[in-house]
């Protein structure tokens, strides 16, 4: 291994989007790079253009982080190597009612956002503790602030994210690791194409952020140790919106944005 006193940064689901883009600007910062991802192309394609930009070393790891026990199995692929940095991203939505969707793919987003980024965590978190330095940066979303109709299970586990965020933030004060928990609005990548396959066309009733601006964000927010960052005007304003008009207010609304999007 080259460059053996770099640090090092773990991130999921690093062949698109947001994780694509944190994988940069972590190279950017001169550090060393585990990037997982299930797809080889995409993954072996990203792993090529962050090396046209930067010198650095990067492992990419192959997985499916819907398995079960499949944390252990990362665990154990990188066994002695200290993580710095850890980037849970890798993250997919899913659009339709509850008793119409598609159990199989709903059971993988769960595994996958809670139990995937919980034992990952679980993993590696106390050897952070013991080195007494750390960071973590958890993909939320701005959906984690309210309950979402037609996309119940995706809103539902983006709250556990935040809420356990939150929470092990608090727990892990005074020991140098911080945990961060990202939660953009509607961010330009392939997951709204993902969100939207059922639809017609993906017709928002937002503007999207750019991934680039949104990673930037999270990414200077991780480095200061802040437990919650919401990237933009607007989307802080929505964050709150539940406690100005209450839940089940917000909750009717994001239903007509959804009914919307569906009829587009
Ligand atoms: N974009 C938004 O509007 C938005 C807003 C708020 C929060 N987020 C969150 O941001 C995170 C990143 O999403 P993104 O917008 O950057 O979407 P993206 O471009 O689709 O990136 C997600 C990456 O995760 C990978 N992935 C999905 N399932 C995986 C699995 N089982 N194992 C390993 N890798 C897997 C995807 O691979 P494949 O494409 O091959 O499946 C993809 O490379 C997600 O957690 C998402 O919930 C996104």
């Amino acid at each position: 291994m080259e460059n053996k006193n770099k640090k090092l940064a773990l991130v999921t689901g690093a062949a698109s989007g947001l994780g694509f883009e944190l994988s940069l600007l972590l190279a950017k910062d001169a550090y060393n790079l585990i990037l997982i991802d299930i797809d080889a192309d995409r993954l072996e394609e990203a792993k090529n253009n962050i090396l046209k930009e930067h010198s650095t070393e990067i492992t990419t790891l192959l997985k499916d982080l819907s398995l079960p026990d499949i944390s252990l199995e990362i665990y154990e692929a990188i066994k002695g190597q200290p993580i710095d940095v850890l980037i849970n991203n890798a993250g997919f939505g899913l659009f339709g009612t509850f008793c119409n969707t598609d159990w199989e793919r709903e059971s993988q987003m769960l595994n996958l956002h809670i139990l995937t980024t919980t034992h990952l965590l679980k993993l590696i978190l106390p050897d952070m503790v013991k080195r007494g330095k750390g960071k973590v940066l958890n993909l939320s979303s701005l959906a984690a602030f309210q309950p979402g109709p037609l996309m119940a299970l995706y809103y539902a586990s983006k709250g556990y994210i935040l809420s356990f965020s939150e929470a092990i933030s608090n727990e892990l004060k005074g020991t140098g690791v911080t945990v961060t928990a990202l939660c953009p609005g509607p961010t330009k990548t392939s997951f709204q194409s993902v969100v939207s396959q059922d639809t017609s066309e993906n017709k928002i009733a937002f503007n999207m952020a750019c991934p680039r601006d949104v990673a930037e964000y999270g990414y200077k927010a991780m480095h200061k140790g802040k437990v919650v960052a919401i990237p933009g005007t607007i989307n802080k304003f929505l964050s709150v919106l539940p406690r100005i008009l209450t839940r089940n207010r917000t909750t009717k609304i994001v239903r007509k944005i959804q009914d919307k999007n569906r009829a587009s």
